[in-house]
């Protein structure tokens, strides 16, 4: 391991030894109360995953975790900082799946990755290596120069999941990510959590897969 690498890989305790510390989070948009306050802790290395009906606050409270809304009140911390003074330090230590797809069609599974390697400032040296391990662990390692268009729903899930991790995020937040996935799919999560090298670190599933 180069001296990059295990910098990527290093563990993943936040400062107060949680990965995600959600407290009173609370969020409104005008007269709807998209969440009442809600409280909860996820340790290092947890999957920790969380159910509800539609509408019921489930995205809004990831998107107050990965700083991409502010709360209206309640506090979170991610990797031991705070979502809402220390954006920058929490948005570095953070992957995304979202519900919608944000792949381009126009480029390869390679291109796709090597874009996101290049924003988040992964090491030159290390993206060869991590792309490989990535592609490896959701099946399309083969597929690594095939256009984006021409993959199914279920590969473009999974190559999402494979971006999400690329950076080596400390905690990995997931929005329904297995919608349009085969159950039978090898990344069909707790294999995919199974086999992610424990360089990866936390995990937080917001979603149940059987009910994603
Ligand atoms: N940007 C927004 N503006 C107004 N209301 C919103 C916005 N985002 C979410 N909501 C409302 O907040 C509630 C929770 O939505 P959401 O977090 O998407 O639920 P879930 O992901 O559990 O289906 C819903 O009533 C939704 O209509
Ligand atoms: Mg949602």
């Amino acid at each position: 391991m180069t001296q990059t690498e295990s910098q990527l890989a290093q563990p993943v305790v936040g400062s107060d030894g949680a990965a995600v510390v959600a407290s009173e989070l609370r969020k409104s948009y005008k007269d709807v109360e998209a969440v009442r306050g809600v409280s909860f802790e996820v340790a290092s290395g947890e999957i920790f995953g969380f159910l509800g009906p539609n509408g019921a606050g489930k995205s809004t409270t990831i998107a107050m975790l990965c700083t991409l809304t502010v709360p209206s009140g309640g506090t979170g911390r991610v990797a031991g900082f705070d979502v809402v003074t220390e954006q920058a330090q929490v948005r570095q230590r953070i992957g995304l799946v979202f519900q919608d797809t944000t792949l381009d069609d126009y480029l390869t599974a390679s291109e796709n990755l090597r874009f996101h390697a290049e924003l988040y400032g992964v090491p030159r040296e290390v993206v060869g290596p991590r792309l490989r391990q990535v592609l490896e662990l959701v099946d399309l390692w083969e597929r690594r120069d095939n256009l984006v268009q021409t993959y199914s729903g279920g590969m473009k899930r999974r190559l999402e999941i494979a971006r999400g991790l690329l950076h080596s995020p400390r905690v990995l937040f997931l929005d329904e990510p297995t919608v349009g996935l085969d159950p039978q799919t090898p990344v069909a999560h707790l294999e995919l959590h199974h086999r992610a090298p424990p360089a990866r670190g936390d995990h937080h599933l917001p979603h149940h897969p059987l009910h994603g």
